[in-house]
Order: structure tokens, then sequence, then C-alpha cells
């Protein structure tokens, strides 16, 4: 099944995805995912949706207070270098989080969370995957709730810096299908789908010139949908 060669895949790029992302990007990934932090301040519950190694969760402890954290991802050696992570931080946190394998299909029917964050995760669907996993999430998370959503960008936009960025996208697919059978060469249309939820885009900012998109969404209370 896909999903299981999906998970060995991040399974045995685990042990090497930090030294990757770092000589590639230099801890600008993590400075973007974590971009909006300030503006959370205090949150009940969070999901942390497709989180790795962990990176995320120091500076989420400085900046967001918390009372419950549940952390998925659906490699278990990425599990464990984040468990190992947060630890090696400061053991209080540990007691709120929970750290479970799987996906969307962990989730408990009935939990709700204040706070959604998935960092450079949803790039591993295809549209027709996106819409369905961003649904599944969106059934967790609380009427005016946040989600923070880091990602690739590939606008629609046209020139040398955009041809350029569509190009390292793709090398960067190239190389992950080697080792992650991802099945996807291109990134999803991540406007497209959240715009089929019922969500007002509250704060985005381009980075690594457009490159990577950070975006603040907020659930709207009501079914209405609104129109910008
Ligand atoms: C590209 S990595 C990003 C890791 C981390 N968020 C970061 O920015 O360094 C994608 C992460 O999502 C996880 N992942 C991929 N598909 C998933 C799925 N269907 N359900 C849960 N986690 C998934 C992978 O195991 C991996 O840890």
């Amino acid at each position: 099944m896909k999903l299981e060669r999906i998970k060995h895949g991040f399974n045995f790029v685990a042990p090497y995805y930090d030294l990757f992302s770092y000589l590639l990007f230099q801890g600008r990934l993590l400075h973007a995912q974590t971009h909006y932090f300030d503006r959370i301040g205090k949150v009940d519950s969070i999901l942390i949706f497709g989180g790795g190694t962990g990176k995320i969760l120091p500076p989420l402890f400085k900046t967001i207070e918390f009372n419950s954290l549940t952390y998925i991802d659906i490699s278990g050696n990425m599990l464990k270098k984040a468990r190992r992570n947060c630890e090696a931080y400061e053991s209080d946190h540990v007691t709120k989080i929970e750290f479970i394998e799987g996906s969307t299909e962990v989730l408990n029917k009935n939990q709700q969370f204040n706070l959604i964050i998935t960092p450079f995760v949803l790039d591993c669907f295809s549209d027709e995957n996106l819409l369905k996993v961003i649904t599944k999430l969106d059934e967790h998370l609380e009427p005016g709730g946040t989600w923070l959503f880091t990602d690739f960008n590939e606008d629609q936009d046209f020139g040398i810096i955009s041809d350029m960025r569509s190009a390292f996208i793709k090398s960067l697919y190239f190389v992950f299908n080697l080792f992650c059978p991802l099945g996807i060469t291109k990134l999803p249309r991540f406007g497209g789908a959240f715009s089929q939820l019922n969500y007002s885009t509250v704060a985005q900012t381009q980075m690594l010139h457009g490159l990577v998109v950070g975006r603040v969404y907020q659930k709207l209370a009501s079914p209405d949908r609104e129109y910008q």
C-alpha cells in the first residue's frame, strides 16, 4: 500500500533529514514555520501534523502557551527523534505532548483543537489527497481556530525567478521520490484546496524569494463562505 511505502521512505530518511535540510536551507525552513508563532499567544490544544524530527518544538515551547499538544507523524523514526528533541529541551512539556504514529486516521472522532500546524507536510499529497486530508483535519479544528500553514510555493506568475523556483521544486521532488515514493512530481494547489473549506486568510508571507509561503488561516465560525 502507498502509505506504507511513504512511511518506510520517511523512516529511511529520518536520520539524515535535518542535515539534508540544513545543507540546503540553513535553518530557513524552520524559521518559516515558526514565523507566526508570536501572534498565537495562548491556546488550549494544538495539533502538529507531519512535524518530522521535532525541530519545531523548542521554538513553540518558547512562544506558545498550551495545555495539550498532539504530535502526529506517519514515520516512527521521525517521532523517535521528535521525542528526543523534546526531552532534551525541557521535560515539563513532555507530559503535555502525545506523540502518535500514523496519519489522520489516528485522530479520535470528537477530538477538537484550537490550533493546527502543518509544516511542510501538505506537499506530500496529490491534489485529490490534499483535499481529503485537509477536510479531515478541518473536522478537528474548533470554529474560530487557527491553522498555521507553511509550505513550498509555486505561484502562477512568470519570469526567471518563477522558472528557477519551479525547477528547484521539481528537483526536490525528484530527489525525494528516490527515497520516499510520494508518487507526485509537483506541488498540489494549496490555495485552491483551502478555498473549498470555510477559512479566511488572516496573514500571509513569502520567504526565500517566494519559494516558501506561510499563511495564517482562521476557521470561520459560521458556515457561510467569506468572499474576499
Ligand atoms: C517533508 S517532511 C517535513 C518535516 C517537518 N515538518 C519539517 O519541516 O522539517 C514531511 C513530514 O510529514 C510526515 N508525513 C508524510 N506523509 C504523512 C501522512 N500522510 N500523515 C502524517 N505524516 C506524514 C513525514 O513522515 C515527515 O516527517
